[in-house]
């Protein structure tokens, strides 16, 4: 699809919306009157939305594995998630992301998505096994040729790369010679792979080493739901989440030795988000050591240089083996700070226990979106951030990802009114004002995902995107989201 035809499209999406806006009013039929309707519904001031902070970042978001396709061309090499999503059982549709959506092939038309979206900044991340086939040694040129086009073609349409350089696609080859995270040669490969990167990947200024650490130490080699599928012990896993923080020390400080002077490097973690219950002073402090406690094994140690007493003394026999020197590794200062944020993740208050707080149990019958882990609790965007600034004195936050699923089925007209989307992004975004408002120092938000992908364990029947995409036609539709999104990205508010 070229530019021209999805900017119309959104247009056309944006139209609609503001009929269906004012139906609801005294719209008059006929154009003069609907002039004046208008003007009689301007809203007086104090009702005005009022805008994000001039220099504010909108962008969007998607992943190598999930989009990209191509997975035997130009000398890429096997990721985990290859192997894994051929395993027969492992992904709920049987599908993979051989194909997905041909993100290799059509980058083009997906900038121009992007174009037509308004916003100034994609986030996109980089297979490491295409540049890397064997995950160490020998580098693969072409592999990042792919990455210098995309980054060229987003420069030229006036979009910042923000490019990611893990997530989850670990070449197969480390997995199979040392075990993946679970060694420290992973972490030295991935300071290589970096400096690669950095040396050479010119265009892009701002680099986010590991994606939701969260997720895949856990989910993968924790309780054997994601590639590479592991069940590890408690001490092996604490092990390979420490040799995480360690890649991701090790990164920064090789992305600042080989990368332009000026080049921003942090993670994208999908923060352990507490929100306190009933908002009262004790319940606030009580959210704040949650925070703090419950991602002390990544962002905590990452931000603090060190783990905290209470993850020691909970891990106690199983706690991770480490160094001083590792630790100021890890410790080293980051430039920003991502934070992924779909759901409330903890709603606690405060107790009498040595911990200080306690976490609730969620009643089953607690909303959620399409996907049933995305619980809608729009003031989780307002409080994650809010907190994590406190506790690390964070200066400069990304919303690395925030969005939903939703069930978009194409109507009669062939449009998809995802209006679930919608109140899920606009009642989010309004929390983010919020946190903004009081000094919360978000700069940027991206909106995951530009389109529908390959979602993982759940396939492709999980759809994400402000595109809609036809995973056999590859056609790419925008649903109203995108004019939605077109609109607050336009506006830099929410509404008028
Ligand atoms: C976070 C992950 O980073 C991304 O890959 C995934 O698709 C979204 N969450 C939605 O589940």
């Amino acid at each position: 699809m070229s530019a021209d035809v999805s900017r119309r499209d959104l247009a056309k999406l944006a139209g609609l919306a503001a009929l269906g806006a004012a139906a609801g009013a005294k719209a008059a039929d006929n154009k003069a009157a609907d002039n004046k309707a208008a003007d009689n519904e301007t809203p007086a001031p104090a009702d005005r939305a009022a805008p994000f902070p001039k220099d504010f970042l909108w962008g969007t978001a998607t992943s190598s594995y999930q989009i990209e396709g191509a997975v035997d061309e130009d000398g890429r090499g096997k990721s985990i998630w290859d192997i894994f999503s051929h395993t027969p059982g492992k992904i709920e549709d049987g599908s993979t992301g051989d194909r997905a959506n041909e993100h290799y092939h059509r980058y083009k038309d997906d900038v121009a998505l992007i174009k037509a979206l308004g916003v100034k900044a994609y986030r996109f991340s980089i297979a490491w096994p295409r540049v890397f086939p064997d995950g160490s040694g020998q580098p693969n040129p072409k592999g990042l040729d792919f990455y210098n086009r995309l980054v060229d073609e987003l420069l030229a349409n006036g979009i910042e790369p923000y490019a990611t350089l893990y997530h989850w696609d670990l070449p197969q080859a480390l997995q199979d010679r040392v075990g993946g995270w679970q060694s420290s040669d992973t972490s030295k490969a991935f300071a290589d792979y970096s400096a690669y990167i950095a040396a050479r990947l010119t265009g892009v200024k701002t680099i986010f080493t590991v994606n939701e650490v969260g997720r895949f130490v856990n989910f993968g080699y924790g309780w054997g739901i994601d590639a590479p599928g592991l069940k590890l012990p408690a001490a092996q896993l604490n092990q390979a989440r420490h040799h995480v923080a360690l890649a991701h020390g090790l990164a920064v400080q090789a992305i600042r030795a080989s990368g332009r002077a000026g080049t921003r490097v942090g993670a994208a973690e999908n923060i352990a988000a507490c929100v306190p219950a009933i908002v009262t002073p004790e319940n606030i402090r009580a959210a704040e050591i949650a925070t703090r406690e419950l991602n002390a094994g990544f962002l905590g140690v990452v931000l603090e240089g060190k783990y905290t007493d209470g993850f020691l003394a909970y891990a106690g026999a199983d706690a991770p083996k480490f160094t001083p020197d590792e630790l100021r590794i890890i410790g080293t200062p980051n430039d920003f700070v991502g934070l992924n944020i779909y759901a409330p993740q903890y709603y606690v208050t405060a107790s009498d226990r040595a911990s200080g707080f306690r976490v609730l149990p969620f009643p089953t019958s607690f909303p959620h979106m399409n996907s049933e882990w995305l619980r809608v609790g729009p003031e989780v965007i307002y409080w994650a951030p809010r907190l994590a600034a406190k506790i690390w004195n964070i200066d400069t936050i990304y919303i690395s990802e925030n969005g939903t699923s939703s069930e978009d089925k194409i109507s009669a007209d062939g449009q998809v009114y995802d209006l679930d989307r919608i109140m899920f992004l606009r009642n989010y975004l309004t929390q983010m004002q919020r946190a903004i408002a009081e000094g919360v120092p978000i700069r940027g938000y991206f909106l995951w995902s530009l389109m529908d992908n390959f979602e993982w364990i759940y396939g492709y029947g999980k759809r994400f995107g402000l595109y809609r995409v036809d995973f056999e036609t590859q056609a790419r539709v925008p649903k109203l989201s995108a004019a939605f999104y077109r609109d607050v990205v336009m506006r830099n508010a929410i509404g008028v």
